[in-house]
């Protein structure tokens, strides 16, 4: 089937997922490498990271988590009992939110909410740019917290929102991708470029316990694709292929796109991942298929390799530089990793390139052993690779030079050998393949074309890298959420399963324990689906119960103390399990290592991102994105697909006049303590 077909196809559920199981980008040519299915026994040494940095209290804070678990992971070796203290929940999918007994997962921020003192009340009736430029914007992904004071309980909540579901958004309008946009006009398309980018919102803890938002917060901002400018750094910025025709310089771009998970830096700012780019870049012509055509673009095979254009929105019928045609550079502009300074609204965030261009699912910090940067990254197609970068100099207590160091580092791709060694190979212009006549002109080529780099390099291509967990000790998770086109010749020992439905994750542990480490070890921590259906190749410790196993994972988090947290996305294929998305403790270690348990469960529809656990571990903040969309044709009872007048769910409000709206939950401990502790 080609795209259009899939979109029509009555089994694909919502847009995001049929956009999705359209984006084959062409085959991958290290596919044409195939491992054994040998697994050597592994074990990485760990050591304990010493050596806290203290710079200013705010980042000191940060540190602490970004550092979070080195001690307690290590302490925790050996015990058989659950380091997650809480009774687990029951599996299910229904209109709503469920949490563990003894919590609270209150609604923190909703799609509309407004957070700024002149911003208008959300009026879902008759929204505008305008308006939504001044409200909390779409599909909640990424959140980081910002703490601004010693005890925790006030702070800056930073939140990604990624894209728009224009069927459950707008009053009369339907699913326009499969409409051909006819109904999109202009002023929907820049209402959809208002509700995306992301927000920082301030937020405090009451006497009570509970958290509110700020309206008024000194620091509340927007960013968004519409109108929000943004510098460009590293090695790339100004190239020619970076520059356009608004933008001669090739170092200032409006705004940012698909802006999924990301990370805080231990300084203290917030890194927003652009994933799914190249769907925001149009074009009206079509090849023989119907497809979109960009055979007449100067970097027609490059396009291809990012699954540009995808023609995913109608904005390049209104904006020109989204039609590829028009502007054939703004398509290079897109595809990095911006940061954003939450402590001052005027500045301008800036997209590093040396981080690389890929479609990024996060962007996880941590430090070496010696005090540089680590930046784990999955690029979240079928078939691509892991990424890392490190940075040259080391972090320090000044906050401007810190961010120098995105800038000045290496980014390599990892390749997973079948003996269990993990390699991580350097992204440097000159180096082994990465030469002129391989068609890498400059570094900033490499960067720009990261992906093409990676293949050169030999990186292994992985089941759709999500988000990644690094932990103090040297250790790091990686999701790997499923693959449905890995056919039966083409699985190696890291990617074993063909037909992936359920993913599975990796754990790294870097040589010596120490991130900046380019040799490590890696291991299969659990095989995901129903551990009660053989054919499904599940592997989880035996003491998981039926509520504890799930599939498709895709965000992550570490808590201050070192455990893992998996949040799911399972898209349309929900129905594989008839379970609702939701986060899972996960153990790592001792007996009880691949062991899950239930904690929160979303509403029918949605997906799970953004676990966040604030350093004292009594708040753990989530983002339910797109509630009431995915794979409601498979909901018992519904059985058809969401619109604004007609959703699966009008959660969290359940007001009749009020469709559904992604939110931020906020949960915390009844009677106040650490969460599962
Ligand atoms: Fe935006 Fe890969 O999830
Ligand atoms: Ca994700
Ligand atoms: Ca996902």
């Amino acid at each position: 089937m080609n795209r259009r077909q899939i979109i029509n196809d009555p089994q694909t559920g919502n847009k995001a997922e049929a956009f999705e199981a359209a984006d084959d980008c062409p085959a991958n040519p290290n596919l044409r490498r195939t491992f054994g299915d040998v697994a050597a026994a592994r074990h990485g040494r760990r050591t304990v990271l010493n050596g806290m940095l203290s710079i200013s209290a705010t980042a000191a804070l940060y540190c602490a988590s970004a550092l979070s678990g080195t001690l307690q992971a290590a302490s925790a070796a050996t015990s058989s009992k659950s380091r997650y203290a809480f009774d687990e929940l029951a599996w299910g999918n229904d209109h709503t939110h469920h949490i563990a007994e003894g919590y609270d997962a209150d609604i923190l921020l909703r799609w509309g909410d407004p957070i700024t003192a002149d911003a208008p009340e959300f009026d879902v009736m008759n929204q505008s740019a305008e308006a939504q430029l001044q409200q909390f914007g779409y599909n909640n992904d990424y959140i980081g917290f910002l703490p601004l004071n010693a005890e925790g309980t006030r702070g800056l909540l930073c939140v990604n929102h990624e894209y728009t579901n224009e069927e459950v958004m707008f009053p009369h309008l339907g699913r326009q991708d499969k409409a051909d946009f006819a109904g999109m006009t202009q002023e929907l398309v820049e209402i959809e470029m208002a509700a995306h980018g992301g927000s920082v919102v301030e937020i405090t803890r009451g006497s009570g316990g509970k958290w509110t938002f700020v309206r008024d917060g000194g620091m509340n901002r927007r960013i968004s694709p519409l109108n929000t400018v943004m510098g460009v750094d590293g090695p790339a910025a100004g190239h020619p292929r970076m520059q356009t025709s608004a933008d001669p310089s090739g170092r200032e771009v409006i705004g940012t796109l698909n802006n999924c998970a990301g990370g805080m830096t231990p300084w203290g700012t917030w890194l927003m991942a652009e994933e799914n780019f190249h769907g925001y870049f149009w074009t009206d012509e079509t090849g023989f298929d119907g497809e979109p055509d960009a055979s007449g673009h100067p970097e027609a095979e490059k396009l291809e390799r990012y699954g540009a254009p995808g023609n995913w929105y109608a904005w390049g019928k209104f904006y020109d530089r989204f039609d590829i045609g028009k502007e054939p550079n703004e398509v290079n502009r897109f595809g990095w990793v911006v940061e954003v300074d939450p402590l001052d609204p005027q500045s301008t965030p800036m997209k590093h390139t040396a981080l690389g261009r890929f479609a990024h699912e996060g962007a996880e910090t941590t430090l070496s052993a010696d005090g540089r940067l680590v930046i784990y990254m999955g690029d979240d197609a079928r078939f691509e690779y892991l990424y890392k970068y490190i940075s040259r100099g080391s972090v320090s207590q000044d906050r401007a030079a810190n961010s120098r160091l995105l800038s000045d580092g290496t980014l390599y791709a990892a390749r997973f050998d079948p003996d269990g060694t993990l390699h991580w190979l350097p992204l440097v212009h000159g180096q082994g393949p990465l030469t002129d006549e391989n068609g890498f002109a400059s570094h900033a080529d490499v960067l720009i074309d990261a992906r093409l780099a990676g293949d050169a390099l030999g990186a292994t291509p992985m089941d759709r890298p999500e988000d990644v967990s690094p932990r103090g000790d040297g250790t790091a998770y990686v999701m790997l959420t499923n693959n449905s086109k890995r056919k039966p010749g083409q699985t190696d020992a890291a990617n074993p399963r063909p037909d992936s439905d359920f993913g599975h994750i990796i754990e790294l542990k870097e040589n010596g324990g120490d991130h900046a480490a380019t040799r490590g070890s890696w291991s299969i921590l659990v095989q995901c689906g129903n551990p009660a259906i053989a054919a499904v190749g599940a592997q989880w410790n035996p003491e998981t119960t039926e509520n504890g196993w799930f599939g498709s994972p895709d965000n992550c988090a570490m808590d201050a103390e070192g455990r893992l947290w998996v949040a799911t996305d399972q898209g349309r294929k929900w129905d594989k399990t008839g379970k609702s998305d939701g986060l899972y403790g996960v153990e790592t270690e001792g007996d009880l290592r691949g062991h899950s348990k239930l904690f929160f469960r979303c509403p029918v529809g949605a997906e799970l991102c953004g676990p966040y656990f604030t350093p004292d571990n009594e708040t753990l903040f989530l983002a339910v994105q797109h509630p009431g969309t995915d794979g409601t044709t498979s909901l018992k009872g519904f059985e058809r697909e969401s619109t604004f007048e007609d959703p699966a769910t009008r959660w969290p409000d359940f007001d009749p006049a009020m469709p559904p709206r992604p939110s931020v939950v906020v949960v915390t401990k009844q009677g106040g303590g650490k969460i599962a502790g």
